[in-house]
């Protein structure tokens, strides 16, 4: 994981694709002479160039097998991006949406339900009718119009994307995990110390200086819910252990990190997971489903449960797909299927609902969203992400540098200093990035996120567990070289060869320990990738969990367009990713800064 697509700066990703979600065509067949009739209920959720469409159609007719449509016309210059649990294709102002492969069969009062993005500008008028497999849906058998019809009319027209409009009905698993949440779960409150990551620090020399720092549980995999797979990047206490671990400890907070979206990792290899590019259904059934059953436990109704909401996933489709530096197949197909959006509407949805339960969204970091034409696209991403969840109020806030290494502050090499004349942003390192740190950048983007439609509420996580750069190497003053990449290379605290390096860095430290709300807009500096567990193999090594070998990760690597053709700056002899590696873990303490 963490790739990072320094710039792509010239592609912002403007839409206007027709999509095709999920499989090919599927035959539509009606049942002879059958008795047709349906129901459409149309919703939108919409800002002022874009919407989210929700479609729920019921077969009030004869069952229906082997496949069926749903049809319609729009009115305006609604353009369809994006669609998700149906095949949904544009033809001017003509919509069709058909039935996935797998999902063909609509018995009599059985409901469809499937969705999709859209831009538009203008008004945004519902579509007058809905046809399925070509019959009008008038809400009863033969074509009298019900007037219980909820059909046709927008729950909420012209909302803002505050409004939590149409929100996916979902109820906490129990209703007495009710809000109100808090606006920080981290100020005032104890974090918890998981029992495994501790072990495996304290077996190490100078190890317990410290193992009792909070880190994030991480659910990499269905089976890391139930816990009982010992497999070498997993330890073996599933959710409710770690839950019921947390309570006994008194601790305030709990952080989880939920990491298996389909397709996972798209623009690298070496976290790359067990669900397939089409597994969305596998992704809320046997992954979401069952964490919010768990977190909404009454048990746990005193614990503020803290959710990292899939790293990398919403920025690699915006910078990550073809077309741009480094771009991949795989990210074009997660775009494209919506598998990323709807996951992750998906889990902040279900998680969201729950009184005590917060959830943060993984954004990158400066080095990768820090270029204009990557911001604000990142932004709209989020909030569609957010949209598809029906609320934004299921978003506490945001995290950056997840995994990664980009130093917290940059004192020296702010992107407004000038040498011999020159802005150092065209220096090679900052390469026009507008940011160079953490810190300045997770600010910003908070504000750029308010703008689009967040929360004014929302706040920002730093991940500082391994962004320390401390010892020998760490300057202590600005240069004072007049030329703009000697004196860059010579003020940065981030010590890497190239900012879009992210696996196993040499001469990394730990950085910042777990602090609450240490800056303005910031809720919490955190430990979210426990030090010590590798970023991916230095070789390939076989292993039963979907993990890949990514060049990244091998020392002797000498880079692709992402990282500037430039030496990977991975320490050797790495093992897969999350599995402890000691001679990292060892590299981290010397170099810690603060200093241990
Ligand atoms: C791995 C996960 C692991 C996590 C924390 C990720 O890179 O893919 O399996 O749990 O790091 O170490």
């Amino acid at each position: 994981m963490r790739p990072i697509s320094p710039r792509a700066r010239a592609l912002t990703a403007a839409a206007a694709v027709s999509v095709l979600a999920g499989a090919g065509a599927v035959a539509m067949q009606t049942e002879a002479s059958a008795a047709a009739g349906c129901r459409v209920n149309y919703s939108v959720n919409q800002w002022s160039t874009g919407f989210t469409g929700n479609v729920t159609v019921t077969n009030l007719g004869d069952p229906i097998s082997g496949g069926w449509n749903v049809t319609w016309t729009f009115s305006g210059n609604q353009t369809i991006t994006q669609g998700w649990s149906a095949t949904v294709t544009q033809s001017g102002q003509n919509v069709t949406a058909t039935s996935p492969s797998w999902a063909g069969s609509l018995g009599t009062n059985a409901t469809a339900t499937f969705g999709f993005n859209a831009n538009y500008s203008g008004t945004n008028a519902t579509p007058s009718t809905f046809k399925l497999n070509g019959v009008a849906c008038t809400g009863s058998v033969g074509g009298s119009p019900s007037p219980s019809n909820p059909g046709t009319s927008p729950s909420n027209p012209g909302t803002s994307p505050s409004n939590p409009g149409t929100s996916p009905s979902t109820s906490p698993s129990n209703p007495g995990n009710q809000g109100p949440k808090v606006d920080n779960p981290y100020a005032g409150a104890k974090g918890y110390v998981n029992p495994e990551w501790k072990a495996k620090a304290d077996a190490e020399p100078g190890g317990s200086r410290v193992s009792n720092n909070p880190t994030a549980v991480w659910l990499d995999r269905i089976a890391a819910i139930e816990g009982t797979d010992n497999s070498s990047s997993n330890g073996s206490m599933g959710l409710r252990d770690h839950l019921d671990a947390a309570v006994a400890q008194g601790a305030g907070y709990i952080q989880l990190v939920i990491y298996n979206l389909p397709g996972r990792d798209c623009s690298a290899l070496a976290s790359n997971g067990e669900l397939g590019p089409n597994d969305l259904p596998r992704y809320k059934s046997e992954y979401i489903d069952p964490i919010a059953a768990i977190e909404g436990d009454a048990k746990y109704k005193n614990l503020r449960i803290i959710n990292i909401v899939e790293i990398d996933s919403l920025p690699n489709i915006v910078t990550n797909t073809s077309g741009q530096a480094g771009g991949t197949a795989m990210c074009d197909t997660m775009k494209a299927n919506g598998g990323y959006v709807q996951g992750v509407g998906y889990a902040l949805n279900k998680l969201g609902a729950i009184g005590n339960v917060y959830n943060y969204v993984d954004a990158a970091h400066h080095g990768w969203i820090g270029w204009d034409s990557n911001f604000g696209p990142t932004a709209d991403i989020m909030l569609q992400a957010a949209q598809a969840s029906g609320s934004v109020n299921n978003v506490t806030g945001f995290i950056t540098n997840t995994a990664n290494y980009s130093a917290l502050q940059e004192p020296y090499i702010q992107p407004t200093v000038t040498v011999g004349g020159q802005n150092i942003r065209q220096s090679k390192w900052l390469d026009w990035n507008q940011y160079s740190d953490e810190l300045t950048f997770a600010q910003a983007f908070r504000q750029k996120l308010v703008s689009v439609g967040f929360n004014s509420n929302i706040g920002m996580l730093i991940d500082t567990s391994r962004n320390g750069w401390g010892g020998s190497a760490r300057p202590t003053k600005a240069s004072t070289s007049t030329t703009v990449d000697t004196y860059v290379n010579e003020s940065r605290i981030d010590r890497r060869i190239h900012a879009g390096n992210w696996c196993n860095q040499s001469g990394a430290g730990l950085g910042e320990r777990p602090k609450a709300a240490p800056a303005s807009g910031i809720d919490a500096y955190v430990w979210v990738k426990p030090p010590g567990e590798s970023d991916g193999s230095s070789s390939l090594i076989p292993n039963d969990e979907g993990k890949g070998f990514d060049r990244m990760c091998d020392p002797t690597y000498t880079g692709n367009a992402r990282n500037g053709n430039s030496m990977s700056g991975a320490l050797p002899n790495a093992p897969i990713s999350g599995a402890w590696f000691s001679a990292q873990f060892q590299q981290l303490m010397a170099n810690a800064y603060p200093a241990l």
